[in-house]
């Protein structure tokens, strides 16, 4: 199985890499832009394997992507490329339209014409996995139903714009021109590797430099939370088992509120990592301005995925925020560069560089 991965030096995208090469049957290349989120160090572990490949790109290029397809004879492309992060979608939503729905409306296209010039067993194999979030579905109040895949989608932040439009393209482009597609909407992911201007390596890092713990307006917005190795094998079920055509929802079954999220990222490393001070690091958390148009809940529905195709979280978010929190004290060569580049003055996201 030849598995092209877009968009994997990032987070997930990384984590999804590392999870295929482990079986000597895939051969992944993962191709990149390597924007600020992008970091070849993410993927230090498995570069100089036999079965992986970097291949430095823009998913934009769409003759970039078709020469690819076709010289790395590509079975299976997991689409994960994007801008990501809603505070940078707010201050510039450009580059969240080039990306996300310019550049994946390119990967279709590119994807589609390869697609049609391969022989029938090759074609029947193909697949384009397009890998998207929870936050297309929009805001849930406290007692509304978890999302399901049919839920309409009604999406807030231009960030969540350009994720909906993108899946509606790719749905498109399997019923009007038959292109094999899979699409996932996965919840919160948190884990290691994960680019400090997310709520969970912000304040994870924040804490251990003894900073401000940034919580925007009140703290009691909703996310649900799942481990990131939990998301990479569920891509790889999906894109193996899933029916051609359909949506399948991910989420962590973890809901908790910012604030529960940051206090217990807190006592944690009160445990692990005491401050000298003996003081509680919960004395670190600062209410600040909230985040413009800030969703209050996401909740997500997975009973489809458990029962057809029969996944289910490995971790708890107490069992995985606790490797998480030991995979940062341990990894400080990964993180240390981009908070001193920050530091430096450059732009790392508002909430990195405003606090
Ligand atoms: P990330 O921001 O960590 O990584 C994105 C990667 O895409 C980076 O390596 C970046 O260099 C690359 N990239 C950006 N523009 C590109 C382009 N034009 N061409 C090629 N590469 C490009 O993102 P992530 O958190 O790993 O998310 C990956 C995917 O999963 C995204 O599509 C995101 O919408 C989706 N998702 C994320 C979450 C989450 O909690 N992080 C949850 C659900 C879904
Ligand atoms: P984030 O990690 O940016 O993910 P997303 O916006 O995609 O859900 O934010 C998670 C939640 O944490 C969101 O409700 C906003 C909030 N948040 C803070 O309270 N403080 C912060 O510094 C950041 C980055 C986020």
């Amino acid at each position: 199985m030849n598995i092209l991965v877009t968009g994997g030096a990032g987070f997930i995208g990384s984590a999804l890499c590392r999870y295929l090469v482990a079986d000597p049957g895939n051969r992944v290349i993962n191709l990149d832009k390597l924007t600020y989120a992008g970091n070849p160090a993410s993927l230090r572990q498995i570069e100089a394997l036999p079965n992986y490949r970097f291949v430095r790109g823009d998913i934009c290029d769409e003759a970039a992507m078709a020469d690819v397809l076709a010289a790395e004879r590509i079975d299976r492309i997991m689409h994960l490329a994007a801008e990501t992060h809603v505070d940078r979608s707010i201050d510039g939503p450009s580059t969240f339209i080039e990306t996300n729905i310019v550049g994946t409306f390119r990967l279709l296209q590119a994807a589609m014409k390869y697609w049609r010039s391969l022989p029938a067993t090759a074609a029947e194999r193909f697949r384009f996995h397009h890998v998207s979030t929870d936050e297309v579905f929009g805001d849930l109040s406290l007692d509304d139903n978890s999302f399901r895949e049919e839920t309409p989608y009604a999406p807030s932040s231009p960030y969540s714009a350009s994720k909906a439009a993108s899946d509606h393209l790719v749905r498109a482009w399997h019923h009007t021109f038959g292109l094999p597609v899979v699409i996932t909407n996965c919840s919160n992911n948190y884990g290691p590797f994960h680019f400090p201007e997310k709520l969970v390596p912000l304040i994870i890092l924040n804490a251990l430099e003894e900073r401000p713990l940034p919580v925007y307006g009140n703290g009691t917005n909703i996310r649900d939370w799942l481990y990131v190795d939990d998301h990479a094998r569920a891509l790889d079920l999906v894109a193996t088992n899933g029916v051609t055509g359909e949506s399948y929802n991910i989420g962590g079954g973890s809901e908790r509120s910012n604030l529960a999220v940051v206090q217990t990222i807190c006592d944690i490393l009160d445990q692990k990592q005491p401050q000298r001070s003996c003081r509680s690091y919960r004395d670190l958390v600062a209410f600040v301005d909230d985040r413009p148009g800030h969703d209050q809940r996401y909740a997500m529905d997975t009973s489809k995925i458990e029962r057809e195709l029969g996944w289910k979280p490995l971790e708890s978010f107490e069992t995985g925020l606790s490797q998480t929190i030991d995979w940062y004290l341990a990894n400080s060569w990964w993180w240390r560069p981009i908070r001193e580049r920050n530091y430096r003055g450059e732009r790392l996201g508002r909430a990195v560089a405003g606090r």
